[in-house]
């Protein structure tokens, strides 16, 4: 099975502020529902309860704690290991790990893949970033950049970083 990372950060690995995220980029979020759609999901509990505690729809929605009670459309794991071997079990070639900041430090070590959204703005209010991308460990093998425009306040660029 695949292990994916799927994080959008900005120039400075930003990924949240006050449990939220730093933006609203509604082609990112567009692609992220096409990437992850069918397909197991792995979060940390923090950021499912950012999503309003509500699994995200037609996936497989994993959450690791230790201390979330039983929550309906929702696996429950108690760490990441738990969360693969959860995501393993539905037989799936490739499975997401969708932060937040803890989630991915702990993954990082073992992911595939990375698809990176780097947004381009700096972020100073934010409190979790995703940690630094080892470049002998990973290599970038496409790129897609973005504009701004009325519904994008930040150009990005969509990233594939791959396990060399
Ligand atoms: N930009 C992006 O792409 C992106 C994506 C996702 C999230 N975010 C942002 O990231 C922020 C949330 O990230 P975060 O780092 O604060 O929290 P998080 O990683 O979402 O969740 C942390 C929680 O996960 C559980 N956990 C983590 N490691 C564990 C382990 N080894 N064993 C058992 N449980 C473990 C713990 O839950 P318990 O305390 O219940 O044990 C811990 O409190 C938010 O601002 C969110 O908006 C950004």
């Amino acid at each position: 099975m695949i292990i994916s990372i799927v994080v959008a950060a900005g120039e400075d690995n930003a990924i949240g502020a006050n449990n939220d995220l730093l933006w609203k980029l509604p082609q990112d979020m567009r692609f992220f529902k096409n990437l992850t759609w069918g397909m197991p999901v792995v979060m940390g509990r923090k950021t499912f309860e950012s999503m309003g505690s509500k699994p995200l729809p037609g996936r497989t929605n994993i959450v690791i704690s230790t201390t979330l009670e039983m929550h309906p459309g929702v696996h429950l794991a108690s760490n990441m290991e738990h969360a693969l071997s959860v995501a393993a079990d539905t037989d799936c070639k490739e499975v997401f790990v969708i932060g937040g900041g803890q989630i991915y430090a702990d993954v990082l070590d073992r992911a595939d893949c990375i698809y990176m959204t780097r947004v381009h703005g700096v972020f100073p209010h934010a409190d979790t970033f995703f940690p630094d991308i080892d470049q002998r460990v990973f290599s970038c093998d496409a790129t897609r950049s973005v504009p701004a425009d009325e519904r994008h306040a930040h150009a990005f660029t969509f990233e594939t970083w791959k396990r060399i």
